[in-house]
């Protein structure tokens, strides 16, 4: 995974909700290749703000049939990049960005007859707008089931968008849930929790075939969600899940070599290039002892959680501290978070370059 930036000029600006924005681009002739995605992927910008490199990554919430290439922006309490996108950054500005990536991803496919399932919560929702339009665009005989929860309807990013589509698509079944707003009905009032899920699935789902379910937004919720559909008897491949914020380990660190710390010699491989050094286990992660060599690495959240880092072990062992964004099969694979690696073997190889 290269570490390349493109400067974007921002085309726009756009408050959809008191403390969200979107950000279209105007991308040139050259970029528009660069910049092709799969619905669900998303962005990693960057750019110095108060002196400070600043690197964050925002879904994309245009669909790959839309004019505009955009991301969404919900403003965090002392988010540096957050606060700037949503009270400094105008139209004209420029932005650098990374090509688009993430797993958390569907591809539409215009012979398919599936029925898809979609839990979002807050700015959870910027990936899983773009995948529901993608759906409803190019695979007319599918059926899409979404549930979003949000504090109340101001709150809530996209609003009128979504109900555009729940007027325009019969195939469309939308459903709002309010933890502060009173919806006259208990199973929208409230967070998503299991017994939400319960009542949906008794409600909708329980006769039809599910081919998919996608959560984004808080730990919390991604969990209730898997965990309901997994003791659904729903195998582990259709439950899908981008997390937005990460408060524990989720999934099991990878490749484990020895328990007992080691003194390794680390090669680590981007574009060709290689820079070797010599790591402890316990010592720093092997992302920021490659940067430390001047290394050129990718990365944006430095948590786990955006997979930014990705990377395949070619030889020797790793161990990861979080892993909240690589599947299991691109783990069994080699592919590791640099961010969160640590060597276990005496000799490990790292290469960017694998994708
Ligand atoms: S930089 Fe985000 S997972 Fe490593």
């Amino acid at each position: 995974m290269s570490n390349t930036f493109y400067t974007l000029n921002v085309k726009d600006v756009t408050k959809v909700t008191a403390d969200t924005v979107t950000i279209s681009f105007d991308l040139t002739a050259d970029q528009k290749s660069n910049f092709n995605f799969i619905p669900g992927q998303y962005l990693t910008l960057k750019m110095t703000i108060g002196g400070e490199e600043v690197r964050r990554s925002y879904s994309i919430c245009t669909a790959p049939y839309e004019a505009d290439l955009a991301v969404a922006v919900k403003e965090i309490e002392n988010g540096l990049f957050s606060g700037f996108a949503n009270n400094t950054l105008k139209a004209g500005d420029q932005l650098e960005a990374m090509a688009p990536m993430g797993n958390f991803k569907i591809t539409p496919n215009a012979d398919n007859s599936k029925n898809y399932i979609f839990y979002a919560a807050g700015s959870g929702i910027t990936p899983v707008i773009s995948m529901v339009k993608s759906i409803l665009r190019e695979e007319p005989s599918s059926n899409v089931q979404l549930y979003y929860g949000n504090k109340n309807s101001d709150a809530t990013i996209f609003k009128s968008q979504l109900d555009e589509l729940n007027s325009e698509y019969i195939n469309l079944n939308l459903t709002y849930i309010y933890s502060q707003q009173d919806t006259g009905n208990d199973l929208t009032n409230g967070r998503i929790s299991a017994s939400k899920c319960e009542g949906f699935f008794d409600k909708s789902q329980g006769n039809i075939t599910i081919d998919g379910v996608y959560a984004c937004g808080p730990e919390e919720m991604i969990m209730c969600v898997k965990d309901f559909y997994t003791a659904k008897g729903l195998a582990k491949d259709k439950i899908h899940f981008e997390l937005f914020t990460a408060s524990a380990p989720a999934k099991p660190a990878a490749q484990e070599g020895s328990s007992t710390p080691v003194q390794s010699q680390v090669t680590v491989i981007i574009d060709d290039e290689e820079y070797e050094f010599s790591l402890n286990t316990e010592g720093k992660d092997i992302l920021q002892a490659a940067q430390d060599e001047d290394a050129d690495v990718p990365f944006s959240c430095k948590g786990g959680v955006c997979c930014t880092c990705r990377a395949k072990v070619m030889e020797g062992t790793v161990k990861m501290d979080l892993n909240f964004a690589l599947e299991e099969d691109e783990v069994a694979d080699g592919f590791i978070l640099t961010c969160q690696a640590h060597p276990t073997s005496e000799k490990v190889v790292i290469s960017y370059d694998e994708y």
